[in-house]
């Protein structure tokens, strides 16, 4: 599936066009998927894709675009949403590009016909969106706006509808601000018991008809992007107005995997046996590729796959956080309790991958100057060419990341 969260800048008005670029690009592997001889467009697209066409793919295969919230639906401020983390963002001067706001983007609240109409005719399957937790409950918690369920009912009906397989995502970066105000959001463990209620409240509304269900995007993006270098809300980190690079990013991606496996809990217990549907989450990836052969190199490459992806997923395979991670971070690495171990191993039916693209690395280990933090705990370093060769070649367009689920 397609990711268009990654970059800011986007978060206005060039929304409508990145959407339908991302759209563009997978759809060509899609339209070429008739039985009879290829035509003009089965060839254009074969050009473009290299000959990849959507009978290179098991029969089964899911063809899908995917979104965040707060870039498409607009409306923030209306029909009853409570503010997130992200508007209290895009609200500091100089942090967006243009001062572009969410307020309408892609007007997907009103325009979700149109949008699930181009998803049919390209010939999707699946449309991966999320759901606004701060639309469902402005405060986080408490009361229910049901113009924000309406909302999602409205969309949910439609894709069936068409035939469009919804997979609803509960979590794009869009903590509720009123949690962060009231008791520092990810940061509080109380977050854990906000976003499983949440979590249910979704299942028991839409779980008659979503049967695809992720808890979390990219909470390696929350934790990082959020707390280490402070570029995404709530915009913490050493260097700061507020926060803590070294600390920080290990609390919140602890509290981001109890909530992943409270949620998940939740859906088994109460609603899995007779809504029948799946559960798991979503991880950014990008392969570490050692620069050399040394020991040193290749250790380094294994470290920054175990910090990346392995921060989440070896917890929810295994029960506990890589030993590479746990040997560097030590006790800044919050632990597992008995109990917790229980219920965050084994929490996914299924994994989503978002994978955009590869690079070399090497040893780096820290010295003096080394300022702590969850980056510089790889000990390792980027390095963007082999004896002047690029890891691989460069898509056609920058913009354009591709993931799959
Ligand atoms: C953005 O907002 C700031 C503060 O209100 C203003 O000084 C600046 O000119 C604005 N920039 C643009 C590109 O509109
Ligand atoms: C959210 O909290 C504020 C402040 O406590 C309150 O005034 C408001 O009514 C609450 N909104 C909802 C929808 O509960
Ligand atoms: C690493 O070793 C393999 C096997 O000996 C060799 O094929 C490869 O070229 C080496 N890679 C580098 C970067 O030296
Ligand atoms: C010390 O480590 C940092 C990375 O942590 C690196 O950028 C810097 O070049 C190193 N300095 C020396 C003198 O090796």
């Amino acid at each position: 599936m397609a990711d268009a969260s990654r970059s800011r800048a986007r978060v206005g008005g060039g929304g409508r066009r990145s959407v339908l670029a991302l759209l563009l690009l997978l759809s060509v592997g899609a339209r070429a998927s008739g039985d009879g001889e290829a035509g003009a467009g089965e060839k254009v697209a074969a050009a473009w894709t290299g000959g990849l066409s959507r009978r290179s793919f098991p029969k089964g295969f899911v063809f899908g675009t995917a979104a965040s919230a707060y870039q498409v639906e607009g409306m923030a401020h209306k029909d009853g949403r409570g503010p997130s983390i992200w508007d209290a963002f895009i609200s500091i001067p100089g942090e967006i590009a243009n001062n572009a706001t969410a307020d309408v983007t892609v007007d997907e609240y009103h325009r979700y016909k149109e949008d699930v109409n181009i998803m049919k005719r390209m010939g999707f399957d699946a449309y991966r969106f999320s759901i606004s937790w701060s639309r469902i409950f402005p405060n986080g918690t408490g009361k229910v706006n049901w113009k924000g369920v309406a909302y999602y009912n409205r969309l949910i009906n439609y894709m069936l509808k068409i035939g469009i397989t919804p997979y609803a995502n509960l979590y794009h970066y869009d903590l509720p601000e009123a949690l962060e105000v009231q008791y520092g959001g990810l940061l509080n463990r109380k977050v854990v018991n906000s976003f499983a209620d949440y979590a249910d409240f979704c299942f028991k509304t839409f779980g008659d008809r979503v049967k695809n269900w992720m808890t979390f995007n990219e909470p390696r993006v929350v934790a990082a992007l959020g707390y280490d270098d402070g570029r995404f809300a709530p915009g913490r980190c050493t260097k700061c107005k507020a926060g803590n690079s070294a600390t920080e990013p290990y609390i919140v991606a602890h509290h981001l995997i109890l909530s992943h496996a409270a949620a998940v809990q939740r859906y088994r217990q109460k609603y899995q046996l007779t809504q029948k549907g799946r559960i798991g989450i979503l991880l950014d990836f990008v392969w570490y590729e050692a620069l050399t052969n040394s020991t040193a190199d290749q250790a380094a490459a294994e470290r920054s796959r175990d910090f990346h992806v392995g921060w989440f997923l070896h917890p929810i395979i295994y029960g506990q956080y890589p030993n590479s991670v746990q040997k560097i971070v030590k006790e800044r690495l919050p632990k597992f309790t008995a109990d917790e171990i229980n219920i965050v191993k084994g929490s996914i039916d299924y994994v989503g991958v978002n994978q955009y693209t590869a690079y070399y690395v090497r040893d780096q280990q820290p010295n003096a100057t080394t300022l702590l933090s969850y980056s510089s705990d790889w000990h390792a370093e980027f390095v963007y060419e082999r004896n002047g060769v690029p890891i691989g070649p460069r898509l056609h367009c920058r913009q354009i990341q591709i993931g799959f689920t």
